[in-house]
């Protein structure tokens, strides 16, 4: 995986038919999109459950971009490798997940992925700034994770600050919940770089009718575009 900071678009397959995976995947690649968002809940860390390593196996012959895999889980560190042997590009873990988020950082990298952290609404930047020589990305949530389609947070400030406490550090500022072509600017200009979008993408289209996915995934993209200049 190279790094440039263009915008990039990672659909969440939360949103996408459950019983389709395989297709929807090669649908939204088809359509343009730059990563595979995969949220996986352990109905404790979050109030939901979605699936775990032998699914993110089973998706991972189908995406030919880069698999983001988001850990909504609680703890962490034992799945570690089964994360990594499921073919996870980038493992991101909840710095609230556990007291060791250092430490489970560094066991993502040494398992040959790309580290990310995730950070709450409630969280502030600060908390991240013994970590960022630990990180290749930092998932800003906002919203409460859990669920797709809900309102979204503003979190500008808190994307700002994290882009300063970055520097020049070759290191990606994720979205995720709640972006769609009227958020995707806001949080563009505030330094991020990569949009996580479940129902903007996924609503209105299908497997049988992916260029709706195509034409959401532009729109998104635009609309960020738009707002660099
Ligand atoms: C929420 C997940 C998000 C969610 C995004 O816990 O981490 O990735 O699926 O869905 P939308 O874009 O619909 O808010
Ligand atoms: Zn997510």
């Amino acid at each position: 995986m190279s790094f440039d900071r263009s915008i990039k678009i990672a659909p969440s397959i939360l949103s996408a038919d459950f019983a389709n995976f395989g297709k929807e995947i090669q649908a939204i690649e088809a359509q343009g999109c730059d990563w595979v968002h995969v949220d996986v809940m352990d109905g404790h860390f979050v109030p939901n459950l979605t699936f775990g390593p032998p699914a993110v196996k089973a998706f991972r012959p189908h995406v030919k971009t880069v698999m983001d895999v988001h850990l909504m889980i609680s703890p962490v560190d034992q799945y570690i490798d089964a994360y990594a042997d499921a073919g996870a590009d980038i493992l991101t873990a909840h710095l609230e997940a556990g007291p060791h988020i250092h430490r489970t950082l560094q066991a993502i990298r040494a398992a040959g992925m790309k580290a990310g952290l995730a950070l709450n609404p409630g969280t502030p930047a600060s908390a991240a700034a013994e970590l960022m020589d630990s990180v290749d990305l930092i998932c800003v949530m906002t919203v409460n994770p859990g669920f797709g389609g809900q309102k979204f947070i503003d979190m500008t400030a808190k994307v700002r600050q994290l882009r300063e406490m970055i520097g020049d550090r070759p290191v990606h500022i994720e979205i995720d919940g709640g972006v769609d072509p009227t958020t995707a600017p806001l949080v563009a200009a505030a330094g991020a770089d990569v949009l996580v979008a479940g129902s903007a993408v996924f609503r209105g289209g299908s497997v049988d009718k992916p260029e709706v996915y195509g034409d959401n995934i532009r729109a998104i993209r635009d609309a960020a575009n738009a707002a660099l200049g």
